[in-house]
């Protein structure tokens, strides 16, 4: 390990998400200067990144909750996406990164992945609320959000790792994603390359053989956006951290909403239907 390098820990490398990232890192311009380290649960899944990208690859999941200190210690930087909801592992991270502040004095930089789940109202797709946020007002989160929220615990964990100064957490909050994962890592076949929200949608509407499902009326509105452009963004931030980390708005003015556009969920259980109907899946294409 080079002390000139930037040291950079990855979670959830095989992952959808983390898989478009990691591909990001060692592609990036700066890559020679990076020594990135990925924790990877799968024997077949690690002998593969390792052999294919030549970065450093430890076996092990987020149980390991040691595992996640240690490495985390080593690590200028930590992107942790394998999994929104661990508090264990996030708590285990902020451990590492904490002894490394302890240690060396200098702040080290944590971006967690979230997901902009803790802004889902009770609207059972009866209504579209008229309540917009803001990241860059994080007041209208501290007061409109829960601490009781999807994913809100983990971010709540960050923010105050980062208030008490042991590290720098920044928070991406990505809203439905899209698109498909591409790639070498995706070409594999080992590495899962769908989303999580449209994707379910199609499963549960195929088992329940009635069409294209909704919720309610499917007029509750959320944001979208491609996966390449989530991807991007953590690309962003990174490069933002290593040419002037103390510009970066972080802790509770670091958390990040993507977005590229909206959606009704009826529009898109319309678009369900109408392909359900073009594959002969259904009889109508109308959400129900
Ligand atoms: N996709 C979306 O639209 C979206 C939007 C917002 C937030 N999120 C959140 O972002 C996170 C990542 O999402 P994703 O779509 O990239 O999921 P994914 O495709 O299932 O990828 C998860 C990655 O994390 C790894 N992982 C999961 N649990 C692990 C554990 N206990 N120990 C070690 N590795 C573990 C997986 O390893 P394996 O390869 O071994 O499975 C995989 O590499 C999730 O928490 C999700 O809720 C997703």
């Amino acid at each position: 390990m080079s002390a000139t390098k930037t040291n950079i820990f990855i979670t959830g490398a095989t992952g959808y998400i983390g898989g478009s990232v990691f591909q990001r890192l060692v592609q990036h311009p700066n890559a020679a200067n990076f020594n990135i380290t990925a924790l990877i649960r799968s024997p077949e899944k690690a002998k593969f990144v390792k052999e294919k990208f030549g970065v450093n690859v430890v076996e092990g999941s987020n149980a390991d909750l040691d595992k996640l200190t240690q490495l985390a210690e080593q690590a200028d930087i930590v992107l942790n996406v394998a999994d929104s909801d661990d508090l264990a592992a996030a708590i285990a991270l902020i451990q590492g990164l904490k002894n490394r502040h302890d240690k060396t004095s200098v702040k080290p930089t944590l971006i967690h992945t979230s997901g902009t789940g803790f802004l889902v109202d009770d609207a059972r797709g009866m209504f579209a609320t008229d309540k917009i946020y803001h990241d860059s007002k994080p007041e209208e989160i501290e007061n409109g959000v829960p601490d009781s929220a999807l994913h809100r615990n983990v971010d709540l964990a960050v923010i105050d790792a980062d208030r008490k100064g042991w590290v720098r957490g920044l928070i991406i909050s990505p809203p439905t994603i899209f698109g498909m994962g591409s790639g070498p890592l995706f070409d594999s076949g080992l590495v899962n390359k769908h989303s999580l929200q449209i994707p379910l949608l199609i499963k549960i509407s195929l088992a329940r053989g009635k069409g294209a499902g909704v919720v309610g009326e499917g007029k509750s509105i959320w944001n979208h956006v491609h996966i390449d452009d989530v991807a991007d963004s953590y690309i962003v931030l990174l490069d933002a951290v290593l040419k002037n980390a103390d510009a970066v708005p972080h802790g509770r003015e670091g958390i990040y909403l993507l977005e590229a556009g909206e959606h009704t969920w009826y529009d898109v259980s319309k678009a369900v239907g109408k392909a359900f109907v073009e594959l002969g899946l259904a009889k109508s294409d109308e959400p129900n």
